[in-house]
């Protein structure tokens, strides 16, 4: 009785038969039924469309790839902090932008006496080569919300910069 395969357009006019069944089932299932019935059922199909969304949202994202920056230049850095950093930034004192010494390592938004974001104060991420190049690079991109819009587009540039500061201990 089965037919011998003849190619998707056999396969699709399988599908499009099945689909005028299903339309056809369905409505004669509706015809019989009483409306709150129906209304039922159609909540109950909503609500488990909602909750797959809810999952797929909730769903965690894959792990980020962090990249470790090249090694960099300390005089170079400390020439391109002293030119880049220091409208917003200084190595002892807060201003704009929180003091940097002690930064490597540190817990991100961790510095007291510095009025952070609540975004970058509730980030559990720690100060590294790698998180300090994402920063540099689109601080948006490692906390969202977060409140420095400067960015670093050369990537020697920023290794330099973190070599830098990796020295401000
Ligand atoms: C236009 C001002 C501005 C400039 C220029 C700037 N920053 Fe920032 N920076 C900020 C602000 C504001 C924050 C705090 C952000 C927040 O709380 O969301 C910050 C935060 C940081 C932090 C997080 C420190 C901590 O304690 O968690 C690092 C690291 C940093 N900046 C590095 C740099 C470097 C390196 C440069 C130069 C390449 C630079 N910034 C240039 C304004 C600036």
């Amino acid at each position: 009785m089965t037919a011998p395969f003849r190619g998707p357009v056999t396969v699709e006019a399988k599908a499009g038969s099945f689909m005028r069944f299903m339309c056809t089932a369905s409505t004669a299932w509706l015809a019989g039924q009483r409306p709150g019935r129906v209304l039922a059922v159609l909540l109950l199909s909503l609500s488990a469309m909602g909750s797959a969304q809810a999952q797929a949202v909730a769903k965690p994202a894959a792990a980020r790839e962090w990249v470790t920056p090249a090694t960099g230049d300390v005089q170079r850095g400390a020439a391109l902090y002293q030119a880049r950093c220091t409208a917003c930034h200084a190595v002892d004192s807060n201003r704009i932008g929180p003091a940097h010494r002690g930064v490597m390592g540190r817990r991100i938004g961790s510095l007291p006496g510095y009025k952070y974001s609540d975004e970058l104060a509730a980030s559990r991420l720690r100060w590294t080569p790698q998180t300090l190049n994402v920063w540099l690079e689109d601080p948006e991109e490692l906390v969202r919300g977060q409140r420095m819009g400067f960015q670093v587009d050369s990537a020697q540039e920023r290794a330099d910069l973190i070599a830098y500061l990796a020295t401000l201990k």
